[in-house]
C-alpha cells in the first residue's frame, strides 16, 4: 500500500546548506511550512518557541553580525574567514530561525518545552520536503552565542537558538545515509 506522508517520511534527506539554491519556498508555501511548523505537541500549550523568517535582506543583516562578531573576537582573522562568516546565513534562499522561549519556571518541565521546539523544527523540514524543496538543520556556533541570540531579539534568560533551518531547492538529489537497523534501536519490552 502506498502512501504519501509516510513516503515523504521515510524519503527525507538533509541537504547541505551550500547545495540549497533558488527556488526557495514561495509565500504560500512559507505559509504552509509555517503553519505546519507551528502545530506540534505543546504540553501545557505554552507555545515556548519562535520562528523567525530570514529572506536575503534579513540573511544580509544577520550576517554582517556574525562577520563583526567574528572579527572582533579573532582580530588575526583574514578576509576570507571573515567573508566566509559573512556568507554563513546567506547560503540558502531561506532561512528560519527558531529559538526555544521556555516558560521557568513552570509546572511543565523545561525539557517537556524544547522537545516541543524540536518538533517545530522537524515538521519545518518535513512540510518543506512536503512541497519539493529540501533543507538543513543547523546550529553551528552561532546558536550557542549569546549576542547572536540578542541581535535577534531575543532577550528572554533561558531563550536559545535551537536551530537555523536552511530552505531551497536540493541542486541534485542527496544520496541516502545508512540508517539504524531497526532492532539496535527498538525492542519489545515484554
Ligand atoms: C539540533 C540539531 C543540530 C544540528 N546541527 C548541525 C550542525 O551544526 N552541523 C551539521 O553538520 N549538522 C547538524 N545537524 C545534523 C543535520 O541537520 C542532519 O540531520 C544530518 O546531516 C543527517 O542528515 P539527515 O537529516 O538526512 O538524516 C544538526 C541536527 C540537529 C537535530
Amino acid at each position: 500500500m502506498t502512501n504519501a506522508t509516510l513516503d515523504l517520511l521515510h524519503t527525507r534527506r538533509s541537504v547541505k546548506a551550500t547545495d540549497l539554491v533558488e527556488p526557495g519556498p514561495d509565500a504560500s508555501a512559507v505559509d504552509a511550512i509555517l503553519r505546519a511548523a507551528t502545530r506540534v505537541p505543546d504540553h501545557g500549550k505554552l507555545t515556548p518557541w519562535h520562528v523567525q523568517v530570514l529572506h536575503k535582506p534579513g540573511q544580509a543583516r544577520l550576517g554582517g553580525f556574525l562577520a563583526e562578531l567574528f572579527a572582533k573576537e579573532i582580530p588575526d582573522a583574514n578576509d576570507k574567514q571573515i567573508a566566509f562568516e559573512r556568507d554563513r546565513p546567506q547560503r540558502a534562499p531561506l532561512l528560519l530561525v527558531v529559538t526555544s522561549k521556555p516558560r521557568i519556571p513552570h509546572k511543565i518541565p523545561e525539557m517537556e518545552q524544547l522537545l516541543s521546539v524540536g518538533a517545530v523544527c522537524t515538521n519545518i523540514l518535513i512540510a518543506a520536503h512536503a512541497q519539493g524543496y529540501a533543507g538543513q538543520w543547523l546550529t553551528e556556533w552561532p546558536a550557542y552565542r549569546p549576542e547572536v541570540r540578542t541581535f535577534l531579539g531575543h532577550a528572554g534568560e533561558h531563550d536559545r537558538i535551537v536551530g537555523f533551518l536552511y530552505l531551497g531547492t536540493a541542486r541534485e538529489a542527496p544520496q541516502e545515509r545508512a540508517r539504524p537497523v531497526l532492532d539496535d534501536v527498538v525492542s519489545e519490552f515484554r
